[in-house]
């Protein structure tokens, strides 16, 4: 059976970069692995409450599909040196209730983007502490930190950097070989 894994981005903005690269990963998924955009955006920010009161209705959906894949890559910017507030949230929320994580045990990748030279290297790293909570065993090495990622990409949102685009697809590649050993 095809293998499933799932992609956040961690920017909700029409125009992301952090998407587009979301994008041009899932046209070139190789056969045999199905990669899917995992929507974030509408999940109410996490209240503990909830676990004992009950759950906005968005929770289970996004809980039950995390619990389907077989892996997950991560792309996502850095706000403020850090992870956004979204993608921490889809993490916190797919955590709980305490015991019932839907992350559990799957393989992770972690892409870190940025307009600036140092490539989201605080978002890259903050997300991988939560990771290694969460147990997930998390692709160490090729690190991937995608720096100036405005210059990539044409006017219709197509990676035309030929380096960048090879990398990417060598990441991938080392990442579903991982993915694979779990
Ligand atoms: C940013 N940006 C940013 N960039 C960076 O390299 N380090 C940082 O700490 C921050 N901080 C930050 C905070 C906030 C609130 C915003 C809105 C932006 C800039 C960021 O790299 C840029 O907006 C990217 O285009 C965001 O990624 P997407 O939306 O293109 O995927």
């Amino acid at each position: 059976a095809e293998k499933k894994i799932g992609i956040l981005v961690g920017s909700l903005r029409k125009e992301s970069f952090s998407k587009k690269t979301a994008h041009f990963l899932i046209k070139n998924a190789p056969a045999g692995y199905q990669l899917e955009l995992i929507e974030i955006g509408q999940l109410p920010i996490y209240n503990q409450d909830f676990d004992e009161e009950g759950s906005p209705a968005e929770y289970k959906p996004f809980r039950d599909k995390i619990k389907t894949l077989d892996a997950v890559i991560f792309i996502t910017p850095e706000y403020n040196r850090s992870v956004p507030g979204v993608l921490k949230n889809a993490l916190d929320v797919a955590s709980r209730p305490y015991g019932e994580s839907s992350w559990d045990g799957k393989p992770a990748l972690v892409v870190s983007t940025s307009i600036s030279n140092i490539s989201g290297f605080g978002a890259n790293h903050h997300l991988r502490q939560s990771l290694v909570f969460l147990n997930m065993p998390t692709l160490q090495q090729p690190e991937v930190y995608i720096a100036n990622i405005q210059n990539l990409f044409d006017d219709n949102g197509k990676l035309t950097n030929a380096e960048s685009a090879k990398f990417l697809n060598d990441v991938l590649a080392a990442f579903l070989a991982f993915a694979d050993k779990f």
